[in-house]
């Protein structure tokens, strides 16, 4: 096992008709700034939740945070901040609202006037953010109990990550209810997004820690199991449950204690949503068997494993179980109804060398031995084709 430090302050109130105990978790006389996305939040009642448990408070809301919420509007949630004089902020919604949360807490207080540097340094010069939490509506990212975040530049189609110990929400509250509104689309991209999190954090090399891979494994299982009953019976409450409790766990710290991480797949899906707009899930779909097939030897030992236990597959030589593995992977992504590949999605082969270029320019070689080469992300999207 190798050696880890673990910290994760972030309260999480989980259950049903949680949204209430906003009255006593903000923090009394402090002018709260909700902030949110394109009005969801309107429509499944979780907005008048909200405001009810807020009555008698000083509140202001900020609307209009897209999906991969983007830097430009940011900086004007910061600049409404500063003329209002905002003192806490909520973020209401799905990973986009809490990321753009995440990225205005440091931004308000950055020492500099480029606070794009927040993104190109990974949030290393963070030193002070505003204090904020979080309502979840839509278990994918993890964002709601971790201080990672993923902003887009329109200008320059950039899609760039950072976080920072500072941007832990202080709270999240989980209701699971709040998810019944979802579009089939979302539950899907949600769950892929879960799934392939713990992926990155699993399917890497073994270093004997039990816990952890148990951890992951567990979690896929889990979503492996619930996801057919969650489109079959959309307002069971259980199942509802247990994927926005899988979403959270996966990307919480917990299952990458003490074990090598890959994220070759994010930064991967990161680079076609930021050229192409789509979906972070939907690219995830697409990328997550290319890097499995193309890294297989590096990955065997990983891939034996998690083909026995999450899938029961122990027939066929080694490299008939890797190929089944892969297979049964993309078959769960289908069974979802999300592409699993580019001409799904209608992009082609033009789609590649732009994101490559990218990969050379900035010199990164990914993946948990760093030997996902420029050269090898082309044969993993040549291999999505
Ligand atoms: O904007 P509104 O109107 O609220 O609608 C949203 C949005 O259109 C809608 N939605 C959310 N909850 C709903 C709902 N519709 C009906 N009922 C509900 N209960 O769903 C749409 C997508 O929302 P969004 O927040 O964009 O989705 P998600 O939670 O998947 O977040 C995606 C973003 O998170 C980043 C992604 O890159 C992407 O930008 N990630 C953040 C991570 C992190 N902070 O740790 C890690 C992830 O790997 C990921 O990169
Ligand atoms: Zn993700």
């Amino acid at each position: 096992m190798n050696n880890f430090s673990y910290y994760n302050p972030t309260k999480v109130v989980f259950g049903k008709n949680t949204i209430s105990k906003l009255s006593s978790l903000v923090p009394q006389g402090a002018k709260t700034l909700i902030i949110y996305g394109g009005g969801s939040i309107k429509h499944n009642g979780v907005y008048d939740q909200v405001i009810n448990a807020l009555s008698g408070r000083e509140v202001l809301e900020f609307s209009g945070i897209e999906p991969n919420p983007r830097f430009e509007t940011c900086m004007k949630c910061v600049e409404f901040i500063r003329e209002n004089n905002i003192e806490f902020l909520l973020s209401v919604g799905g990973g986009s609202a809490i990321d753009a949360t995440k990225f205005i807490a440091a931004a308000y207080y950055y020492e500099s006037d480029n606070t794009w540097e927040i993104l190109e340094t990974s949030g290393a010069k963070i030193k002070k953010a505003m204090p904020f939490a979080t309502v979840l509506t839509l278990p994918a990212t993890g964002s709601e109990m971790n201080k990672g975040s993923v902003i887009t530049k329109e200008a320059t189609k950039e899609k760039r990550s950072f976080s920072s110990p500072l941007c832990f929400p202080l709270f999240s509250i989980l209701d699971p209810q709040t998810t019944y509104s979802l579009p089939k689309s979302q539950i899907s991209n949600g769950i892929v997004d879960t799934y392939v999190h713990v992926m990155e954090q699993y399917l890497t090399y073994p270093v004997n820690n039990q816990i952890s891979d148990r951890f992951a494994e567990s979690i896929l299982i889990t979503l492996v199991e619930e996801a057919p009953k969650v489109f079959k019976d959309p307002n069971n409450y259980d199942v509802r449950a247990n994927l926005m409790w899988a979403a959270t766990l996966g990307l919480n710290g917990l299952i990458a204690c003490g074990v090598p991480e890959d994220w070759a797949t994010h930064v991967i899906g990161h680079e076609l949503t930021a050229f192409h707009g789509l979906d972070h899930g939907v690219t995830l779909a697409i990328v997550l068997p290319g890097v499995m097939n193309i890294m297989r030897d590096e990955k065997a030992d990983k891939i034996l494993q998690y083909a026995e236990r999450v899938f029961g597959i122990t027939q066929g030589t080694k490299e008939e179980i890797i190929d089944k593995a892969i297979i049964a992977t993309q078959s769960f992504f289908a069974s979802l109804d999300i592409p699993t590949r580019l001409s799904d999605v209608n992009l082609n082969e033009t789609c590649i060398e732009p994101i490559i270029k990218r990969m050379v320019d900035r010199g990164w070689n990914l993946g948990e031995n760093g030997t996902i080469s420029p050269e090898k992300v082309r044969q993993i999207l040549i291999d999505r084709l």
